[in-house]
C-alpha cells in the first residue's frame, strides 16, 4: 500500500486495538525479495511448481461442467458437505478421528486463528504460545489485546517446566490462561517437533491448569524422516482445537482451511465465520473435493517430500559446510524451515540490510516472538528454492555473518548480547 502516510489524518478514529496490529515484517520483506537478483530464504511458499497444470484445468473444467450455477454461488458457512468429508480423510492419514460434522471450513488455517481470537481474547486475556511462534497467528491474537506469555521450546517443543510455572503464577494471582497454542509439527519458524512424551504431558498440564489447547497442523503429512508422532487433538478431543489447511498439501492459493472443535465452540466459530465472509469460495471448495476425492493427492504429498527432503538436506549441508564454526540450528524433520542461532552479538534485523545488498534474504527472528526475544535468530525456508540456489543464498549468507562477526570483533563487541526492541517498535 503506497504512498505510506507519515502523519495518518485518521489516526483519532481508530480503534484501540489497531495500535497492536502488526504489519508483518515477513510480507514487507517479501515485497523486497521478489526482486530476481535477490535469493530469498525468506518466504515459506510451498513449491506449486511441483503440480500438473493440466490436472487443476481438468477439476476446473470438471466443476464448471458439472456443478457450474452452484460453484458461482453462496454456499453453507460451514463448508461443501462433499469436501468436509474429504477433510476428515486427510486428518484419518495422521490417525486423527473426526466426523464432518466436527469441523468447519475456513478460508485458509488463517481465519480459524482469527476466530479463535475473536471469540476467545478479551483485552488483557492471558494465552501461551510457543517461543518462537507463528507470526500471523501472533499478529492476530496481539491484535484482541491479550497478554501473550511465550514459552521458550527445546528440541522437544515447548518447555513444560517453564509452562507450568506460568500457569502457576497467574493461578497464585487468581487468573488463568484461556489456551495454549502450539504448531507441535516441524514448527514454524524453528522446525521443531514435539515428542510423544511431551504432547501427553502438554495435555496433562493443559488438563490441570484448565486451558483449552490451539493445536495447529499445516505441515503433519510433510514429514521427511522419523515416525509420525500422535496430534494433540487425536489424544483429547475435548479440549483441542485443531486447525488444519490444504495450503501446504495442495494450494494456497485455494485458501481452504479448517477448524475442528468441540462443539460448544464450533457453533462460536460459525457465527464469526457468518459475521467475517458468509461461507468460503463455493467454486475452490468443490475444486479441492474433487481432487481429494478422485486424484492421486497422497502420491503428489510422497512427490512434495521428496523434493523438500532434498532441499532440506541441501541446506543443512551448506549450514554445515559454511557456518559450522559460527552458528548453530535445528534439524527438522519435516516441513519448510529451519532456525538458525547466530552468535549471540549479531542483530540478525540490523544485519539485514548487508545481506539484501549481498542479494540474500531472510527472515529475522524477532518477528516470531510477541514482545522481544529471537534477535541473534533468523529463519531461513527450504522448499521454495532449488537445490543450487539454496546452496549459493547460504554462501552469501555466511559472507555477510563472517563480516559482521569481524567487524564485531574489530569494535570489541563480542561480549553484549544483540538485546532487543519491543516487538513493533522498530
Ligand atoms: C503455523 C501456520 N499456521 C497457519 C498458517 C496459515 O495457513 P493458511 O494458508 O491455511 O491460512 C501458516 C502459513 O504459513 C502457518 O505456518
Amino acid at each position: 500500500m503506497s504512498p505510506k502516510y507519515v502523519l495518518d489524518p485518521f489516526s483519532e478514529k481508530y480503534a484501540h486495538r489497531t495500535s497492536s496490529m502488526l504489519s508483518s515484517e515477513i510480507r514487507d520483506l517479501l515485497e523486497i525479495t521478489a526482486r530476481p537478483d535477490i535469493i530469498s530464504l525468506a518466504g515459506g511458499l510451498p513449491y506449486t511448481q511441483a503440480f500438473d497444470p493440466q490436472v487443476i484445468l481438468r477439476l476446473v473444467s470438471r466443476v464448471l461442467a458439472e456443478d457450474c450455477a452452484a460453484s458461482l454461488q453462496y454456499g453453507p458457512s460451514d463448508g461443501f458437505a462433499p469436501l468436509k468429508r474429504s477433510l476428515t480423510e486427510i486428518m484419518r492419514e495422521e490417525g486423527t478421528p473426526c466426523l464432518p460434522e466436527d469441523l468447519i471450513v475456513t478460508s485458509g488455517a488463517q481465519q480459524g486463528l482469527e476466530f479463535i481470537s475473536k471469540i476467545f481474547i478479551n483485552p488483557g486475556d492471558h494465552i501461551i504460545t510457543e517461543a518462537p511462534s507463528y507470526v500471523g497467528a501472533l499478529n492476530s491474537f496481539l491484535s484482541y489485546q491479550p497478554q501473550i506469555h511465550a514459552i521458550p521450546m527445546d528440541e522437544e517443543g515447548m518447555v513444560l517446566a517453564e509452562l507450568r510455572n506460568t500457569l502457576q503464577r497467574l493461578e497464585e494471582r487468581g487468573e488463568r490462561a484461556k489456551f495454549i497454542y502450539t504448531i507441535p509439527n516441524f514448527q514454524n519458524p524453528a522446525g521443531i517437533t514435539m515428542s510423544r512424551d511431551r504432547r501427553y504431558a502438554l495435555l496433562e498440564t493443559a488438563e490441570e491448569f484448565d486451558c483449552l489447547v490451539v493445536e495447529d497442523n499445516p505441515y503433519g503429512l510433510l514429514r521427511f524422516e522419523g515416525d509420525p508422532v500422535p496430534t494433540l487433538r487425536s489424544l483429547d478431543e475435548s479440549k483441542v482445537i485443531y486447525l488444519g489447511t490444504l495450503s501446504k498439501i495442495f494450494s494456497a492459493g485455494m485458501r481452504i482451511g479448517w477448524v475442528a472443535a468441540p462443539h460448544p465452540v464450533l457453533e462460536k466459530l460459525l457465527l464469526a465465520k457468518q459475521s467475517a465472509d458468509l461461507c468460503t469460495s463455493s467454486f475452490t471448495q468443490r475444486i479441492a473435493h474433487l481432487y481429494f476425492a478422485e486424484e492421486d493427492w497422497k502420491g503428489q504429498v510422497s512427490q512434495l517430500v521428496e523434493i523438500y527432503r532434498e532441499r532440506r538436506n541441501v541446506l543443512l549441508a551448506s549450514l554445515d559446510e559454511f557456518l559450522a564454526e559460527l552458528c548453530s540450528w535445528t534439524h527438522p524433520q519435516g516441513g519448510l524451515f529451519v532456525w538458525v542461532t547466530l552468535p549471540a552479538y549479531i542483530h540478525a534485523s540490523e544485519m539485514l540490510a548487508s545481506a539484501i545488498d549481498a542479494k540474500v534474504a531472510y527472515v529475522p527472528g524477532s518477528g516470531f516472538f510477541p514482545y522481544r526475544g529471537g534477535e541473534n535468530c533468523m529463519r531461513l525456508n527450504f522448499s521454495y528454492p532449488e537445490p543450487e540456489v539454496l546452496w549459493e543464498g547460504v554462501k552469501r549468507l555466511s559472507k555477510v555473518i563472517k563480516r559482521e562477526v569481524a567487524l564485531a570483533k574489530s569494535l570489541g563487541l563480542q561480549g553484549k548480547p544483540a538485546g532487543g526492541r519491543p516487538h513493533g517498535q522498530e
